[in-house]
């Protein structure tokens, strides 16, 4: 008889999207007429880009004429985007990152999830509390986690670094000795974020003690202050001790269009061995590349134009963010993040749980968002908004929660 990976087994349920997803229907079948105000989710809702419209579209015409069809990508990127992402989210920065040191991929997800397999089962994994889930559900999925606490939420072999307001939301370097460290700023779900003195310490870190960190820059493109860095290679030595991975999807709206890359450089290496070639093998070996068409538009998200209209995008979104802060200061809450990601941070009035609070703005207001304590046991007593909205659900939202009511 077959065996399964019973690792899988061990994985608690996924709970929280599917819970609210639950108590927004059952609200919405008792009360067909309450308009409800989705400030919950972290998907994108502007429509692509002009530019990258237009290159999707030349794009798909190359693919109907013999002279420019393109078959299988080259499965590490095509050179054109590798070239431009280094020239311009490196080079520009002053981080020394070759295009072939740049592995295009579908998206952030799959990389952060799938880096896991270049490691050996043995390594110690950290990460911040609360957490965006892929990064622990994948190591558990592969046994590196040991055994699931129904009570704590915890793993037993996985070293927590709570991020709580009393910390300023940056993690402290752990008492025991991690291998992998997983770091993701600005960060989902907090929307705070570190400065690159903070990230400089993780680095000489890592280096002293042989750990590789892991860095989840799916949001810099939303950093506006000048002290945060953009890349983890904007500090000294990190290419010997950082995998940096990337996504197209919050920078540039990708989210159904699928387009993100990952960092290994040559310097970063376990004795002799480099990581780079061990990545190189893993992506060639398991991924077949991600689509022309895709990568022509991810190009385009680099021209002039392509820079100017996914900046002002990432401004609307960001506008909606200064609304929802100063709509919930004004009420009186206290609140985090919001100002170099689409994410605000809130603690909960009154003590109350993540998830009364959750019952309490679906309920009384229609407004939904996410309990802080489904991101990990450090987000209990926390709250997650979105700027991810319309400009026009976010002001009534604020309205609604500014006033307790709800106004027509
Ligand atoms: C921290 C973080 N990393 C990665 C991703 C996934 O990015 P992608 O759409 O490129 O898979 C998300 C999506 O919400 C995220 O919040």
């Amino acid at each position: 008889m077959f065996k399964i990976n019973e690792n899988y087994l061990k994985l608690p349920g996924s709970y929280l999207f599917s819970t609210i997803a639950k108590k927004v229907a059952a609200f919405s079948e008792a009360h067909p007429d309450k308009e409800i105000i989705r400030l919950g989710i972290g998907d994108v809702t502007l429509p692509l880009a002009p530019a990258v419209i237009g290159r999707l579209h030349s794009a798909v015409d190359e693919m109907a004429d013999q002279n420019t069809f393109k078959g299988y990508a080259p499965d590490l990127g095509y050179d054109f985007l590798r070239e431009t992402i280094a020239e311009n989210d490196y080079a520009a920065r002053g981080c020394q990152i070759s295009a072939d040191e740049i592995f295009v991929s579908d998206g952030a997800k799959s990389d952060s999830g799938n880096i896991g397999d270049i490691f050996d089962i043995d390594n110690k994994i950290a990460v911040c509390d609360p957490v965006y889930p892929v990064y622990v559900d994948t190591n558990a999925m592969s046994g590196r986690t040991g055994t699931y606490d129904p009570a704590t939420e915890m793993w037993s072999d996985v070293i927590y670094m709570p991020c709580t307001k009393e910390n300023g939301f940056c993690p402290e370097i752990p008492k025991e000795r991690p291998d992998i460290i997983y770091l993701c700023f600005p960060n989902n779900p907090t929307g705070t974020t570190i400065t690159k003195a903070q990230l400089q310490t993780w680095v000489d870190y890592a280096l002293k003690e042989g750990c590789v960190i892991i860095y989840d820059a799916a949001y810099e493109a939303y950093i506006s202050s000048a002290d945060v860095p953009h890349s983890i290679y904007e500090c000294k030595g990190a290419e010997a001790c950082a995998i940096e991975i990337r996504s197209f999807s919050k920078n540039a709206g990708f989210t159904g269009t699928r387009l993100g890359f990952t960092v290994v450089p040559k310097a970063l290496k376990c004795g002799d061995v480099s990581l780079h070639s061990l990545w190189a093998r893993r992506h060639g070996t398991k991924f077949n590349g991600a689509p022309y068409i895709i990568q022509a538009a991810g190009a385009a998200v680099y021209t002039e134009e392509g820079r100017k209209q996914t900046k002002e995008q990432i401004a609307y979104y960001m506008n909606n963010a200064k609304v929802i802060r100063e709509g919930l200061v004004s009420a009186g809450y206290e609140v985090f993040g919001g100002v170099d990601a689409p994410y605000i941070w809130l603690k909960t009035p009154d003590r109350m749980k993540s998830w009364e609070f959750f019952d309490y703005l679906l309920n009384e207001l229609q407004v939904v968002g996410t309990p802080g304590s489904g991101f990990g046991p450090s987000g209990e007593g926390y709250f997650r908004l979105t700027a991810f909205g319309s400009a026009e659900n976010t002001i009534k939202a604020m309205e609604r929660i500014k006033t307790g009511k709800v106004n027509g």
